[in-house]
């Protein structure tokens, strides 16, 4: 049996798990989304500002982590991860476009409904496909290193989709360097905030 890391001794979650544990958290607010009224457009505005959140940063740690390892480990699964960045690359698209919207917009909820299908979609390719060759790919201290990685890449990760933004790497680590901290900054609802947000943009 291969040498247990240092994650696994503190029964850290695997990579499999933690990407797993993303994918149900995201779905969660989906089905908050889809429970609510075109009426309840504070709710609505809410709950998309949190799934514009977590799938920014989903997006990041998978191209920073995962899909990286996996081109390197497994050059048979290569199309299976190009497939996957074109994939986020739409929904960077999509998220960047519902940041610019509230639910009052007459294509809000259409754009919402479109996103929810593409992630959807996503996350039943990688679950069905792409993590059982990874599960084979990898011994499971390997996994369990990925899983500490993915974890600390959260911690750095970018809270908002940069379409133009680099996602393989060593571009996307020095994107991310560069757009994490602003991204905190363009947070806030100032007019200099705003400017900040249109130049990471
Ligand atoms: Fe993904």
């Amino acid at each position: 049996m291969s040498k247990r890391s240092s994650a696994s001794r503190s029964n850290a979650p695997d990579a499999l798990a933690v990407l797993k544990s993303d994918h149900r958290d995201v779905e969660a607010l989906f089905k908050k989304f889809e429970a609510t009224g075109s009426r309840a457009a504070k709710s609505r505005d809410s709950i998309v500002g949190k799934v514009i959140e977590a799938l920014s940063v989903h997006a990041v740690i998978e191209e920073q982590v995962l899909y990286p390892e996996l081109r390197r480990q497994l050059p048979a699964a290569e199309s299976d991860v190009l497939e996957a960045l074109e994939e986020h690359h739409v929904v960077k698209w999509t998220l960047d476009a519902l940041e610019d919207m509230d639910a009052q917009d007459e294509r809000f909820e259409a754009k919402v409904t479109v996103l929810m299908e593409s992630v959807r979609h996503h996350v039943k390719e990688e679950e069905k496909v792409m993590f059982p060759k990874v599960r084979k790919a990898f011994s499971s201290s390997e996994l369990d290193d990925m899983g500490a990685r993915l974890v600390a890449a959260k911690r750095t990760a970018p809270r908002r989709p940069h379409p133009r933004s680099p996602d393989t790497p060593p571009g996307n680590f020095v994107a991310t360097a560069v757009t994490a901290p602003l991204d905190a900054a363009a947070k806030l609802n100032t007019a200099a905030a705003r400017r900040v947000r249109d130049i990471v943009s």
